[in-house]
């Protein structure tokens, strides 16, 4: 017999003989003349539906058990399916207790529900959908790069900067360091951390690839209870030489986000789908009509204001703030829905951010002694920030001055260095992964994006 995987199945021309499906079962319906199960293996959302003689029922097949159907590919007399198994044989190769198992057949379990369940809510057809959605926007992430002539750089996950110098770092050290605080020696003789970011070796690389981009875990220690926070997340960064201007940088960002999101909808259309009709049904942006419209709008991305703009937008807004708008304070939450509302619930890119606002590494706009920088953030209706980038401050004497004054100069020498051989003006950005995904698909809470949630300290698999 054929082994075909259920996504096969249904998606045959051509009625096969003897096939062989393996899987696990969705849904049992038993009637006299006939039994009907749902079979379902990851590799669809749909179920192949599999019709058996009576004597073929067996008391394990039951919800939540995995099964090996042999049998024949028939064209189902169904409107909603092409194909269906008649099963000859029915085996049971991992029975599961229905009656202890969390996950119930055909009931749709809230994700607040199944986030109980770290190793079993793959299994519930949401988190199926959506972590095909992650796998499909994982590989057109990649594609796009790769088609638009960027190199892939595998950046190190354990390094010693703090990039965004925000102190929100995880520091690694060896159990028995950790376990002797006497023990004052390093690993790696310096201080280690998680990454927070892979920029800056990106921008060494950038230094002989001209354009490159990282895909990959990223790691900080901040509000851990936040519905757009995660400790561990994924972040995709660019980083192009021979840049200058932010324009080009906002371009890339939205030619990223349009061709990943139409991939991901010409891929999994019923994935996606499930997610407009009973997770997010009130998501007007994201309603998958619209959401198409959008897409062939090239105006999109089209509201750019500047950070002052904002602040100004923000101090003249009806609406009262828990903290009050002030040009050189961050932009709040609060802050940002409103801008984006402001601007027609569409993104919205903001550029040109106080100077002590930012890291050192963005480039001085010089309009002033130390005013703002060359630095643009893109916000999002439901999420706020998705996007971060800026462009490079590639001149020595500038970049010297400013580590000096924070005190960096010695850590920072060989990023120093990359300004003094061939210094290209540069600039680049980060997205968040799972900021993304909670975009497209209008996901509240940013631990239902990832495989295997932590929704408190003491919950790691
Ligand atoms: O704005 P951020 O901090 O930018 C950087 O790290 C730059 N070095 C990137 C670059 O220019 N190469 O982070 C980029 C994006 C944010 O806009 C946000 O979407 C996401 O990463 N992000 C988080 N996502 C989930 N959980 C967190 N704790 C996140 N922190 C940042
Ligand atoms: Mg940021």
């Amino acid at each position: 017999a054929v082994r075909l995987r259920v996504r096969e199945a249904l998606r045959a021309r051509e009625p096969a003989e003897e096939v062989r499906v393996q899987g696990w079962i969705r849904s049992v319906r038993s009637q006299k003349e006939v039994l009907f199960l749902h079979i379902n293996d990851g590799s669809s959302l749909e179920n192949l539906q599999v019709v058996a003689d009576p004597s073929l029922e067996n008391r394990d097949l039951t919800f939540g058990s995995a099964v090996e159907v042999q049998g024949k590919l028939v064209k189902s007399p169904h409107r909603m399916q092409n194909m269906e198994l008649q099963a000859k044989t029915i085996r049971v190769v991992g029975p599961c207790d229905i009656w202890s198992f969390p996950l119930k057949m055909k009931q749709r379990q809230p994700l607040e529900y199944v986030r109980q369940f770290p190793h079993l809510r793959c299994r519930n057809n949401t988190l199926g959908s959506l972590l095909r959605i992650r796998s499909e926007a994982t590989a057109a992430i990649h594609s796009f790069f790769q088609d638009n002539g960027y190199m892939h750089i595998h950046t190190p996950i354990i390094t010693s900067n703090d990039c965004e110098g925000a102190g929100e770092l995880f520091q690694v050290e060896t159990s028995s360091e950790a376990r002797d605080s006497a023990d004052k020696t390093h690993f790696f003789n310096v201080p280690a951390f998680l990454t927070v970011s892979g920029q800056l070796h990106l921008e060494v690389m950038a230094g002989a690839f001209t354009h490159v981009f990282t895909f990959g875990p990223t790691f900080r220690a901040e509000n851990s209870q936040s519905r757009r926070h995660l400790a561990e997340f994924y972040m995709v960064e660019a980083e192009l030489s021979f840049t200058e201007s932010l324009q080009d940088i906002m371009q890339v960002m939205e030619d990223l986000f349009k061709t990943v999101t139409s991939t991901v909808l010409s891929k999994c259309p019923r994935d996606v789908e499930l997610f407009h009709k009973y997770v997010a049904p009130a998501q007007k942006v994201i309603q998958n009509f619209s959401f198409h419209s959008y897409l062939r709008d090239s105006f999109y991305f089209y509201c750019r204001i500047s950070y002052s703009e904002a602040v100004e937008i923000l101090k003249q807004a009806s609406q009262s703030f828990t903290l009050k708008p002030e040009w050189g304070c961050d932009l709040q939450k609060e802050h940002e829905k409103y801008l984006v509302k402001h601007c027609g619930d569409i993104p919205v890119f903001v550029i040109n951010y106080p100077y002590d606002l930012k890291p050192f590494y963005m480039r001085d706009n010089e309009d002033g002694p130390q005013h703002t920088v060359a630095a643009v953030d893109l916000l999002v209706p439901g999420i706020g920030e998705l996007c971060g980038g800026s462009l490079r401050e590639e001149r020595l004497p500038f970049l010297e001055s400013r580590l000096q004054r924070l005190g960096l100069t010695d850590a920072y020498q060989w990023y120093l260095d990359l300004r003094k051989f061939g210094s290209a003006p540069h600039g680049g950005f980060g997205m968040g992964f799972e900021r993304y995904l909670q975009y497209i698909l209008g996901v509240d809470n940013i631990k239902d994006v990832i495989p295997f949630p932590r929704f408190s300290h003491s919950c790691l698999l």
